[in-house]
């Protein structure tokens, strides 16, 4: 997680930093903070809070420089605060870093730098880094010598940006496992986890590829292995699916995307006919077959393994991604790992897939940003072509996971079921205003509970995964039949549930699940296509054909999540503590 970005340039950098930040703020926005070089001394201000904070506080006294770099983070080692915001700089203040990652040693390393006289200001991982460096550019290395030195040192995934006072005309970027690409400007060059931070200055970029050093000038970008090999550079054009996206009318991005969903289903089947079909064939051939997801990509799965089941034929595993290594020992040129991100930056999804590949493997991919990370150690990737999901909760992606799974399952891609899909959804967003009103009763409720059987039972996951996310409420996704299996004892006077139960095979069972839910004083609150004397309230579901109830009825609950949010006035496209994409393990 953390969004960092550097930029070396003819002109001053400040504001543009700041601008970059806030596009990078989906990767995390506890704190931020911003370096210049100015006045051959690098300048620091660092605030607590999202960019915005940094934003006012820098407009107040401004830097003037044409080096900088900027971070907005997303804390792991260190509580948020000012202190722990980065930049760090070095004891001397002649060099500043930024980080996105973990640095596993740092205990040890800063033990050590310490016993030689270093002085700590945080209390991150990523200060190590600067000390370390100044040491190594002290003891007369040259830029790259010194990069190989920390390189070898440094254990973790890191992307790395250091500026340096007495090289103002270079910037010192190291890559390892973390997201990390250059974009290439007309004088001027700028290094980031992602390109939306320069796309509006140039789509020509450098992806730094695993384990990279670069040292980067205004006109020249040279880079190297740990081992100080120089590679070849290639410049990629961005493609459009880059653009800087657009709240439109919208009061948050998370609106915007809910309301898409009948817009971009479709989209899902413009795929190359050859990706489709290597897709196909590598189900069939694969004697085992795990899908590897975390979050709602991990719900998305779920429902993919049902409809892999019901309309191929194909068993396969559903693995939380972080969980792999339960499973890894399974990994080989007999199987095939689907790895299901939207970001493709996930970093347990990514390591789960380096493994497979390892063991010889298939890795297919699932991925809505492009190029990322995951699709590179892929052997193949099927994109969801939806467009930049902003919002840091899944909505849009997770409904186009979906429909890709069935889509692959059912072996073609047939216009006519995105069509009737887009009827549904259209369908069941009209009850946005009574969802909305509902959330105001939802909103006081302590705990929230999700009942689903079937295929249900992943949107029971996924609607309690999105209140818990956007609401910060407490709320539990349960398989219908596990009710009283333990969860039945939580249920008091008022508590509410949602039944969601459409006239599939699981009605009739579900819903005395929810009947003993109401006769012990519970709240049931009925999504289905029939209507219920025993539900307190209903969302009536359009009629559609069963396998696509799941995906027509993840909608009102992101609305229900979405309003209660609103409900408690929570920072709806930025829920605290989380972040779009987790590049951490
Ligand atoms: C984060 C996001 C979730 C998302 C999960 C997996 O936790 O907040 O909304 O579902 O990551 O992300 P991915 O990009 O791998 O689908």
């Amino acid at each position: 997680m953390c969004g960092i970005i550097g930029i070396l340039s003819d002109y001053p950098v400040g504001d543009y930093l700041i601008e970059g930040l806030k596009r990078l703020e989906y990767r995390g926005y506890d704190s931020a903070g911003i370096a210049v070089l100015q006045d051959h001394k690098i300048q620091v201000l660092r605030t607590v809070g999202a960019v915005n904070k940094l934003e006012q506080s820098y407009a107040a006294s401004p830097f003037v420089g044409n080096v900088g770099i900027a971070h907005t983070r997303w804390a792991t080692h260190g509580g948020v605060s000012e202190k722990n915001a980065h930049p760090h700089l070095s004891c001397k203040g002649d060099v500043a870093v930024i980080h996105n990652g973990i640095i596993q040693n740092y205990s040890e390393l800063r033990q050590r730098l310490q016993n030689n006289g270093h002085i700590f200001r945080s209390d991150t991982d990523t200060e190590v880094a600067a000390h370390l460096l100044e040491d190594e550019l002290g003891s007369g290395k040259s830029l790259l010598q010194a990069a190989i030195a920390i390189a070898k040192e440094l254990r973790g995934e890191y992307a790395l940006v250091f500026m340096l006072k007495d090289f103002p005309d270079k910037m010192i970027a190291i890559r390892k496992s973390s997201p990390l690409l250059i974009g290439v400007g007309q004088n001027e060059n700028i290094v980031s986890s992602d390109a939306l931070a320069f796309l509006d200055k140039t789509n020509r970029a450098i992806f730094l590829e695993d384990e990279s050093i670069a040292i980067i000038g205004k006109k020249d970008i040279e880079v190297y292995t740990f081992s100080g090999q120089r590679r070849k550079l290639h410049a990629i054009e961005l493609a459009a699916e880059f653009s800087l996206p657009d709240k439109e009318s919208y009061e948050h991005f998370t609106i915007k995307e809910i309301h898409e969903q009948p817009e971009v289903i479709a989209k899902v089947l413009e795929q190359e006919p050859g990706s489709f079909t290597l897709f196909r064939k590598e189900i069939e051939r694969a004697k085992r077959i795990f899908i590897v997801a975390a979050g709602s990509s991990f719900h998305a799965s779920l429902l993919g393994r049902s409809y892999l089941s019901e309309y191929a034929g194909i068993y396969s595993d559903v693995v939380l991604a972080s969980e792999y290594k339960s499973v890894a020992k399974w990994f080989d040129d007999d199987c095939l790992i689907l790895c299901v991100s939207q970001s493709g930056e996930t970093m347990d999804v990514i390591e789960a897939a380096k493994t497979a590949k390892q063991n010889g493997a298939t890795v297919i991919s699932i991925v809505n940003r492009s190029p990322s990370t995951l699709e590179k150690t892929s052997d193949a990737v099927v994109r969801l072509n939806i467009g930049a999901e902003v919002g840091v909760a899944a909505t849009k992606s997770f409904t186009a996971q979906a429909f890709l799974f069935y889509a692959v399952a059912k072996g073609n891609m047939q216009a006519h079921d995105a069509v009737e899909l887009k009827g549904a959804m259209t369908e069941v967003l009209r009850h946005e205003a009574m969802i909305a009103k509902l959330s105001d009763i939802i909103s006081r409720s302590k705990d929230v509970y999700y009942l689903g059987r079937g295929l249900n039972y992943a949107i029971a996951l996924e609607g309690a995964l999105k209140l818990k996310e956007l609401a910060y409420m407490h709320a539990e996704g349960l398989a219908a039949g596990e009710l009283k299996h333990g969860p039945l004892a939580l249920i008091e006077k008022g508590t509410p549930l949602f039944l969601i139960n459409p006239e599939d095979d699981t009605y009739e069972e579900t819903l005395s699940n929810g009947v003993e839910v109401k006769s012990r004083g519970g709240m049931l609150i009925g999504l289905s296509t029939k209507p219920s004397v025993h539900y307190d309230f209903f969302v009536r579901l359009p009629e559609v054909r069963r396998e696509f109830y799941p995906i027509v009825e993840s909608i009102p609950l992101q609305l229900l999540a979405y309003y209660s949010a609103k409900v408690l006035n929570k920072d709806v496209d930025r829920p605290r503590n989380l972040a779009k994409s987790v590049t951490v393990k």
